[in-house]
C-alpha cells in the first residue's frame, strides 16, 4: 500500500513539472508551424489514404481462381494483420467501384525490399469485378486502392491459441494468410486447424499452397470436406456439429469465412456445441445475390424499380434503384461515386442520409449506431429501397 501512495505522490509531483515544461516550451515556441509533422507522417504510413499497386505476377489458384501478386509503386506496404483486406478503387465502364479483397499472402511476405501482397480472386460464375480482373489485369497493370482494413484477425488478448477455421469457397483467403504467417513463426504458439468445405475437389482454392504449408508446418492442419465428390476418400458432406466437435480440440476460437448459406449451418452447430460469442467470430459477408434470403425482406419488392433522388453538394441526380439491389449498387450503376469498404453494413464508410422514403436494412451486419438509426442515417451497401427515396451523400 505504501508503495502505491509513494507512486501516487511521485505522479502528482511529476505532473507539476510537466506543466512547467509545457509552459516553457509554449513561451519559446516559434509562431510559424513546424513543416515536419512526424506524427502525421507515421499515421500516413500506417494508413495511407491512397496507394498504387503494380501487378508483378498472376497464377492460377484453382480452375476458377487466380492469385494476383502486387508491389506498392512507392515501395511502402503498410503493416497489416493476417485476415485484413485491400480495398480496390476501380473504373469499369462509366462506374467508379470499390471492392474489398482479403490479402491472401502473409504479413511477413510484405516486409523487406522484395515485399509484396497477394489477393486471390474467384470467378466461379459471371461476376462484374472478377470478370474485369480476369480479362483486364495482368503483369504490369497498376491498380488504385488502399489498405489495411477489417477486424477479422487473430488477437492474442481475446482469442485462444487454438484456432479452428471454418471456410467455404474464396473464404479460405484469410486462413491461408494466417497459415503462412504461422509457418514463418510470426504467430508464436498458435495452432490452426482449417475445415475447408467445397463441393468438388476441383473447387478447392489454393489447394496446392495449403498442402505445402501443412507439409512444412506442424502447427497447421487442413481438412477438406467435400459435399459432391463421389471419389473423395476424406471427410464428406457439409461442415456439421459432429465434424466441428471432432477437430476443435480444447477451448478453441472458431473463425468463420464463407457464404451466408454456410454461415447459417455453422452458426447453429457452434451454438449447439455451447461456444460463447467471444469464441465464435465471422468475417464480414457480402449481401446475398437474392435478398429474399434475408429475414424480413418485403415480398414483392424484388421486381420493383424505384426512383432515387441523390443530393451531393449542389448536384442533384434522379436515377433508378432496383428493389433487389442495395442503394450503393444503384449509385454505382449510375456512375455516382460512393465510398464502400466492407459492403456489409459494418464499417460505416458508405453512411448516407435518408431524407424521404423507406428502406429495408439487411439484418446481416446492421452496424449503425443507435443515434444514426434515430436520425435517419443508413449504410447504403446494406439497405434496399422499398419506395421512392431522396438521399444525401458526400461528394468524393
Ligand atoms: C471483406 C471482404 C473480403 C473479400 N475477399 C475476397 C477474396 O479474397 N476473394 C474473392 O474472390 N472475393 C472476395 N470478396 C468478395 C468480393 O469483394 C466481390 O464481392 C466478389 O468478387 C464479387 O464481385 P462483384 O462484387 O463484382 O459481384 P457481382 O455480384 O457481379 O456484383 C455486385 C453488384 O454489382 C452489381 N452490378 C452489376 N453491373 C454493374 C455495373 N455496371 N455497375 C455497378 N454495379 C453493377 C451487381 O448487380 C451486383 O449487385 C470479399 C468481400 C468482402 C466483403
Ligand atoms: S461499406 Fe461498410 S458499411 Fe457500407
Amino acid at each position: 500500500m505504501s508503495i502505491k501512495v509513494k507512486g501516487f505522490l511521485k505522479d502528482v509531483g511529476g505532473a507539476s513539472r510537466v506543466t512547467e515544461l509545457r509552459k516553457k516550451s509554449i513561451e519559446t515556441a516559434s509562431a510559424v508551424p513546424d513543416p515536419v509533422d512526424n506524427i502525421r507522417a507515421v499515421a500516413d504510413a500506417l494508413h495511407p489514404d491512397h496507394m498504387e499497386f503494380r501487378v508483378t505476377a498472376v497464377r492460377e489458384a484453382s480452375p476458377t481462381s487466380r492469385v494476383y501478386r502486387m508491389v506498392s509503386t512507392d515501395g511502402h506496404i503498410p503493416v497489416f494483420q493476417a485476415g485484413q483486406y485491400v480495398n480496390f478503387r476501380l473504373k469499369i465502364g462509366q462506374s467508379e467501384l470499390t471492392r474489398p479483397y482479403t490479402i491472401s499472402s502473409a504479413p511477413f511476405d510484405a516486409r523487406g525490399e522484395q515485399g509484396y501482397v497477394e489477393v486471390t480472386i474467384r470467378r466461379n460464375r459471371p461476376y462484374l469485378v472478377p470478370d474485369w480482373f480476369f480479362e483486364n489485369v495482368g503483369v504490369g497493370t497498376v491498380l488504385q486502392g488502399n489498405m489495411p482494413f477489417g477486424t477479422f484477425y487473430y488477437e492474442p488478448l481475446r482469442d485462444s491459441k487454438n484456432l479452428l477455421a471454418l471456410a467455404g469457397g474464396s473464404g479460405i483467403t484469410p486462413f491461408y494468410s494466417m497459415a503462412r504467417e504461422i509457418a514463418y513463426g510470426k504467430m508464436k504458439g498458435v495452432r490452426l486447424t482449417i475445415l475447408y468445405g467445397s463441393v468438388h475437389h476441383s473447387d478447392i482454392v489454393l489447394g496446392e499452397e495449403l498442402a505445402r504449408v501443412e507439409r512444412d508446418c506442424p502447427e497447421v492442419k487442413v481438412v477438406h470436406v467435400l459435399s459432391g465428390d463421389e471419389g473423395w476418400t476424406g471427410e464428406k458432406g457439409f461442415i456439421t456439429k459432429e465434424l466441428i466437435a471432432k477437430y476443435m480440440g480444447e477451448d478453441p476460437t472458431v473463425l468463420f469465412c464463407g457464404p451466408i448459406a454456410m454461415y447459417k449451418l455453422v452458426e447453429q452447430a457452434v451454438t449447439e456445441l455451447g461456444l460463447t460469442c467471444r469464441r465464435f467470430r465471422h468475417d464480414v459477408m457480402n449481401q446475398p445475390s437474392d435478398p429474399a434470403q434475408l429475414a424480413g425482406y418485403p415480398a414483392g419488392n424484388k421486381n420493383k424499380v424505384w426512383k432515387l433522388k441523390v443530393l451531393r453538394g449542389i448536384h442533384e441526380d434522379l436515377i433508378e434503384a432496383r428493389g433487389d439491389e442495395p442503394v450503393a449498387v444503384a449509385l454505382e450503376r449510375a456512375a455516382i461515386p460512393v465510398d464502400t469498404h466492407c459492403r456489409c453494413g459494418e464499417c460505416g464508410y458508405c453512411r448516407t442520409q435518408l431524407l424521404s422514403g423507406e428502406i429495408f436494412v439487411s439484418p446481416n451486419g446492421d452496424g449503425r449506431r443507435l443515434m444514426d438509426k434515430e436520425m435517419g442515417w443508413f449504410h447504403a451497401c446494406s439497405a434496399y429501397p422499398v419506395s421512392d427515396l431522396t438521399i444525401r451523400i458526400p461528394i468524393l
